[in-house]
């Protein structure tokens, strides 16, 4: 299963967890205490929970912008940004992130800093983030994956080898 899909993902690796939210959470585990987080300003409520929660208890720093603005992300990345999380479209509000310029902009400005994609809101027919250049891309299973919402999982698609290495297989 994992191999198929990492194939739909364009991912090199691609892992099975138990729901959504354990996807966004193995890959928080990525951001070092001190750290930022640029997410944006619609997210769905869990995210929004397991990020509060990761400020408490691993304190990651956490900066929400309206992620439909690249100047709005450009402003608050610094050298010390770990990553920037974009959900696209986001749930409830629909708002849309144009990927491949907040990749070509997070590149020049922190160039180790991973972008990751929340794209539970389409099926990797229609979006694929890491074609675009993302590093991380995930989905809840129960939405558009297996086109019944007859799954409960959730799925993370790593696009480089090392970066699956190191950071997931510990
Ligand atoms: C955009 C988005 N991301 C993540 C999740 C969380 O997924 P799960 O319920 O599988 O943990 C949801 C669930 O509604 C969602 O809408």
């Amino acid at each position: 299963v994992e191999a198929h899909i990492a194939k739909l993902m364009k991912a090199t690796r691609a892992l099975c967890v138990s729901s959504g939210m354990t996807a966004l959470d193995i890959i928080l585990r990525l951001v070092p205490s001190g750290q930022q987080v640029v997410c944006g300003d619609d997210l769905y409520g869990g995210t929004n929970r397991l990020l509060s929660f990761m400020k408490q208890q691993n304190g990651i720093v956490v900066d929400h912008v309206d992620t439909t603005r690249l100047e709005a992300i450009q402003h608050v990345l610094t050298p010390n940004t770990r990553m920037v999380l974009l959900e696209t479209p986001t749930n409830p509000l629909i708002k849309i992130a144009d990927i491949p310029r907040i990749v070509e902009c997070v590149r020049q400005i922190c160039p180790d800093c991973l972008v990751v994609v929340d794209n539970t809101m389409m099926s990797p027919y229609l979006q694929n983030p890491l074609e675009w250049g993302c590093d991380i891309v995930y989905h809840s299973g129960t939405k558009y994956l297996s086109g019944h919402h007859d799954l409960m999982c959730g799925v993370v698609g790593i696009k480089s080898p090392e970066l699956a290495e190191v950071g997931f297989d510990s």
